[in-house]
């Protein structure tokens, strides 16, 4: 098969160079095999323009840096092949995170301020006690909990979401499932009204019109449409019960 030469039209801007102006690069470089995004922006950097700034640390999905729109989608740049993608690419930065220059973002404050917000720790009542023996979990538990923290923090399930570009304080689907990791840790004693206190607003669950498009663009394939369904369920359920549950053990897994 003849090889490609693929186009990338790239988004250059300096937002700190007060002349620089927004504008479209174009590159053209030679596909090889198994080439991903990750690679050819590592070519034009190398070889044509070492100014072009993009980040990556892992080349491997699992560093969460890449992130990039590809024609219109967030994806992994690292992850992404160029053989299924047509011979002209455009790459703009991820929509809604501070911009940092051309393709470079930084979601690292969104996501500190996030992590904030729903008090990612875990709460416990008891003092800390160092000579205590380590504390016990089933496989079953620790499979759940780690199913749900998989996330690596890429940003683009919230650049894929409508609802945050239109309200920037929404929490989102990683926020969302932030809180969905703790409320299935048995170590974690918060009560469940303080949870809901911070999921049960219109920067919570109550924000999502449920477009789901944080869920297609995951590249971790984490269940975002069905924990933030069942926060939906967990929050229906205390809000139907007589009183205000004062729980304040381990919620079960459902
Ligand atoms: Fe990225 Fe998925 Fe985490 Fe969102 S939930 S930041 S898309 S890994
Ligand atoms: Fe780490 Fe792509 S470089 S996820």
């Amino acid at each position: 098969m003849d090889k490609r030469t693929l186009t990338f039209r790239i988004f250059r801007h300096n937002p700190f160079d007060p002349v620089s102006v927004p504008r479209l690069q174009e590159f053209r470089v030679e596909e090889t095999p198994r080439m991903t995004l990750y690679t050819a922006l590592t070519r034009i950097r190398e070889e044509m323009d070492p100014s072009l700034q993009f980040d990556f640390v892992c080349r491997s999905a699992v560093c969460g840096s890449c992130a990039m729109l590809v024609n219109g989608r967030p994806r992994l740049a690292c992850r992404t092949r160029t053989e299924p993608l047509p011979d002209k690419v455009t790459l703009l930065p991820l929509p809604f995170f501070r911009l940092v220059g051309d393709l470079s973002v930084d979601t690292g404050t969104w996501f500190r301020d996030m992590g904030r917000r729903v008090e990612s720790w875990v709460h416990q009542h008891r003092a800390f006690e160092p000579g205590a023996e380590e504390e016990r979990m089933s496989n079953e538990q620790a499979q759940a909990i780690y199913e749900l923290d998989r996330c690596i923090e890429c940003g683009c399930c919230v650049a894929a979401c409508g609802m945050a570009q239109m309200s920037p304080d929404f929490l989102g689907s990683a926020g969302m499932l932030r809180i969905a990791r703790f409320l299935v840790d048995p170590r974690d004693h918060r009560p469940e009204e303080a949870v809901f206190e911070v999921i049960g607003t219109e920067e919570g669950v109550f924000g999502c019109i449920g477009l789901l498009a944080c869920d297609d663009f995951c590249p971790k394939d984490l269940p975002l449409a069905s924990r933030l369904a069942y926060l939906r369920r967990r929050l229906a359920l205390a809000a139907m019960r007589p009183s205000p549950s004062t729980t304040t053990g381990p919620v079960p897994v459902r």
